[in-house]
């Protein structure tokens, strides 16, 4: 969850109020990035993003401008001492290869590791992805990723050795749940067969879409739409632990903010976004590292940044 630039550190904290019976108690939860990075890669191809969002070699921790394996495991050690534990930030849309085959397209993967995990070839890509396939793969699932090949999560052995990867974050490396990263790659159903093979204690799904803008240039005042597909993604991924980014809430909010108050209430008196549908499953933000910091897609407004966490 971080730009390409700065170094990993406190991203979101998210604390509510444990005082109250009947609410669920959050443990603090804290994100931050996993950063897996593909050696080697990065002198050929520059667009690759620093910050881990194009992964290639999974189980390699080592590699990272942030840090090695070594020192993730003490991080988060020293994280669950103090009764914070951590989340790791799932990339498996698409991923970046090692090395050409025989055609020269970047499509033979590696895992990291000396046997044949995560080693895969062109057969693992969409079908439909046609810069890299072989034509071999399932159609894709979800929507296309254009900068690198989109993984075929319905091929049985991906399902596999990227559920016993993730079992090895939380087992060998210590995460306690994961930030599923451009959920809208892939469907519902294959977010499903990961939570329910790794089982974690919180999962949250980057569902990211814009919402509708009215001839003013504004969010328009209603975004059911927006909100239902973020709540059937939920739905449909499984639910239990899973949760979604409310980014329904946050677009609403900074508009809000500006002196419109009254986008704040929906018709039937609840809050407009995701918390008014589906609040046990909503994770309100003010800005990530897409929206805010860096890429500034569409940050909150500086100056009212305390009001948005008030609200
Ligand atoms: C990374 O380093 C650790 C030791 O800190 C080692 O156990 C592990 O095998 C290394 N991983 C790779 C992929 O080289």
């Amino acid at each position: 969850m971080f730009g390409s630039h700065p170094p990993p550190n406190l991203l979101h904290l998210k604390v509510s109020a444990p005082f109250t019976p009947r609410c669920r108690i959050r443990v603090y939860l804290m994100y931050f990035v996993l950063v897996i990075e593909v050696a080697g890669w990065m002198s050929y191809v520059l667009v690759i993003n620093l910050a881990g969002y194009m992964p290639g070699r999974l189980y390699d921790l080592n590699v990272s401008s942030y840090g090695n394996e070594q020192e993730l495991k003490l991080l988060i050690k020293s994280f669950n001492s103090k009764g914070i534990k951590a989340v790791a930030d799932i990339v498996v849309n698409h991923r970046t290869a090692e090395r050409q085959d025989g055609r020269g397209i970047w499509c033979i993967f590696e895992g990291g590791t000396a046997d044949d995990r995560l080693d895969w070839g062109p057969s693992f890509i969409c079908k439909d992805d046609i810069e890299y396939s072989d034509g071999n793969g399932n159609l894709d699932t979800g929507e296309p990723f254009q900068p690198a090949p989109d993984i075929d999560h319905l091929n049985p052995r991906v399902q596999t050795e990227l559920s016993d990867w993730m079992n090895w974050l939380k087992n060998d490396i210590g995460f306690d749940g994961w930030r599923f990263d451009y959920v809208r790659g892939y469907a519902p159903s294959i977010t499903n067969v990961y939570m329910k093979n790794t089982s974690p204690e919180f999962a949250v799904g980057e569902y990211w879409d814009s919402v509708a803008i009215g001839q003013d240039g504004k969010p328009e005042y209603n975004q059911d739409q927006h909100r239902n597909e973020i709540m059937n993604w939920v739905q449909q991924s499984g639910g239990g632990s899973l949760t979604a980014f409310d980014f329904t809430t946050k677009f609403i909010l900074q508009a809000a903010v500006e002196g419109e108050l009254w986008r704040l209430i929906d018709p039937t008196g609840k809050p407009p976004g995701l918390i008014g549908i589906l609040p046990e499953h909503a994770v309100t933000f003010i800005d990530n590292h897409d929206t805010g910091s860096t890429q500034k897609i569409s940050p909150f407004p500086s100056d009212k940044v305390m009001q948005g966490y008030a609200y």
